[in-house]
């Protein structure tokens, strides 16, 4: 009998979480650096409140579901459900543990905790010492995917890094002309765009803004433009390349050295920031680059990048998630191959992914998988 209550209860856990996840998702490409997180409240099986994060110093889940709640007097026999758990120090806003406390509320349940040096298992200590019961790790794995990057970058203080890659069905990325526009359908394009929007930033390499002149911006759906970000190692694009121009800020990686030339001059007073790294490897540092921009607040970064700087990033062991795109056709051998050489000499060398999930656009198949 115990058992059976148990599961039920279970049950009710995960189906509220899980409304917070759906909650939560509403806030993305609009709170970063902060997490997505939503919350529901719950009076006798039934939900009386909710809300979510909606934007980066606004107020927070909890306060969004407490204040939707009209009757106050029903707040102290309620549940509250959050993803993420509530914090307990001063930001932008107060501390969404004391505000609980405060509106005397009984009992929360979290999925999981917030890895934020100024959290970190003290929003839940602080309301347990004030009696809430508190339950932990309903729906943990989906909540921690729903903020991989907000957790990585506070875990491993560097950015959550994925990378996308358009290519056929045998691995190619561009024809032997050096042309990729376009491999894919309208479909995945459209969906590129929204992943855009999502990510602080988006990452490329000289020779895809030389081969392709990308705009790198959010446009075949709404969302805002993340930073365009990049790396041009001797300073060799021209003033003209659309990255530059106003539509979105731009960084720009280089390791010319400022004092020698009016390019740089120029770049900087188009309001393009110019940022110099060490090089490695015959290229930019990508783990300097990768620390810049995570001092610069930015916690995931896009890469549509060519074969070179994908390789370069793998070998440097600094990619999360891929998103590759495979169209249903064929450029053959003398195609551009999706990554550049790898030095992989016997498969137990192999470079190692997870399937995550699949999904058509039109015609063209998606899989994301993760770096193991
Ligand atoms: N289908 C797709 O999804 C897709 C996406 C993007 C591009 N493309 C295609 O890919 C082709 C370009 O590919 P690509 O491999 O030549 O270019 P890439 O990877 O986009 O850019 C490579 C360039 O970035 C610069 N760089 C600086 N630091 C680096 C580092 N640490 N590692 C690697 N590169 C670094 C280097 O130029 P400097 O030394 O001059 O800085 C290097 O030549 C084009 O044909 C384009 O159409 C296809």
């Amino acid at each position: 009998m115990a058992v059976k209550k148990t599961r039920r209860d279970l049950q009710h856990h995960e189906r509220y979480m899980s409304r917070c996840l759906q909650l939560a998702q509403r806030g993305a490409g609009s709170v970063s650096p902060n997490p997505m997180v939503g919350s529901v409240i719950v009076v006798d099986n039934r939900i009386v409140g909710e809300g979510f994060h909606r934007r980066f110093g606004g107020p927070h889940a909890e306060v969004n579901a407490i204040a939707c709640v009209d009757d106050e007097a029903l707040l102290t026999r309620s549940t509250l459900y959050v993803n993420l758990e509530p914090c307990s120090h001063y930001g932008k806003t107060p501390p969404c543990s004391d505000l609980i406390i405060q509106k005397k509320i009984p009992k929360v349940v979290v999925a999981c905790r917030d890895p934020h040096e100024k959290v970190a298992g003290k929003g839940i200590g602080k309301l347990r010492e004030a009696g809430v019961d508190v339950i932990e790790g309903i729906l943990e794995d989906e909540a921690l995917k729903l903020n991989e990057a907000f957790i990585k970058s506070h875990v491993k203080n560097m950015p959550f890094v994925a990378l996308k890659l358009a290519q056929t069905l045998d691995g190619k990325i561009a024809t032997v002309t050096g042309r990729s526009k376009w491999i894919t359908g309208k479909e995945s394009r459209t969906h590129v765009h929204s992943l855009r929007s999502r990510y602080d930033a988006v990452l490329t390499g000289s020779a895809t803004v030389l081969a392709d002149d990308p705009r790198l911006t959010v446009r075949h759906t709404k969302g805002r433009n993340p930073l365009r970000v990049v790396l041009d190692r001797t300073l060799r694009l021209p003033l003209g390349a659309k990255v530059f121009n106003k539509e979105a800020p731009t960084l720009l990686f280089t390791s010319v050295e400022s004092s020698n030339t009016t390019k740089l001059d120029r770049l900087q007073k188009n309001g393009v920031e110019v940022v110099h790294v060490d090089e490695k490897h015959g290229g930019l540092d990508l783990g300097e680059v990768l620390s810049v921009l995570h001092a610069k607040g930015i916690l995931s970064v896009f890469v549509e990048s060519g074969a070179r700087l994908s390789a370069s990033l793998l070998r440097s062991m600094l990619v999360d998630k891929a998103y590759i795109y495979i169209a249903p056709k064929l450029f053959g051998g003398d195609g551009l191959d999706s990554f550049a050489p790898l030095d992989v000499h016997t498969p137990d060398k192999a470079f190692l992914f997870r399937f995550e999930a699949s999904f058509f656009f039109g015609e063209d198949l998606l899989l994301e998988a993760y770096t193991r």
